[in-house]
């Protein structure tokens, strides 16, 4: 079993360090709900100030709450609600400096500051997001953004090979 460990101080060399682990911990491994739950957990334990890593899937128009790490969530979001909604509805990423104001942020976890949703995409569709709550404020930007991005693109994949069966 592979141990993330992420030790690098700056935001970027953190990810860069992060995302060969984060590769290799998938590996072999086409099952979608190891791999969030795992991608969950290394990303959560990479940034402490991350209070809430986690994954929603689309279901018959609905997100429903996938492998995460943190407090208990929202189990059920409506597309085009919340961040998660808004994110999935327009499949770009979204970036919530202060999700105090945000109109409409859904409040699952009270200790959240700010948050950063990234749709996740395959063939053109989304099928879910991965969200990641902090509780700091402004803790996200387009650093996180891009490489959030790269590992909503290494699920995809995962996705597209659950969905072929290899
Ligand atoms: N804040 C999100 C809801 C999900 S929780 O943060 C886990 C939103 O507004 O969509």
């Amino acid at each position: 079993m592979e141990t993330i460990a992420v030790l690098a101080e700056g935001k970027k060399e953190r990810y860069e360090e992060l995302l060969p682990q984060l590769a290799a911990l998938v590996a072999g491994e086409d099952d979608l709900v190891a791999d969030m739950a795992n991608v969950s957990a290394a990303l959560k334990s990479a940034f402490l100030q991350y209070s809430w890593v986690g994954f929603y899937r689309i279901e018959e128009g609905e997100l429903i709450l996938g492998p995460f790490q943190g407090k208990v969530a929202c189990v059920r979001i409506a597309v085009g609600k919340g961040v998660c909604g808004k994110a999935a509805k327009e499949r770009r990423t979204i970036i919530v400096p202060d999700v105090d104001a945000f109109p409409g942020h859904i409040a699952c976890d009270p200790g959240s500051r700010s948050e950063i949703v990234v749709p996740l995409k395959y063939g053109g569709d989304c099928f879910g997001v991965l969200d990641v709550d902090s509780a700091e404020l402004n803790s996200f930007d387009e650093i996180d953004g891009m490489y959030l991005e790269k590992i909503a693109e290494m699920i995809a994949r995962i996705f597209h090979q659950s969905l072929s069966g290899k």
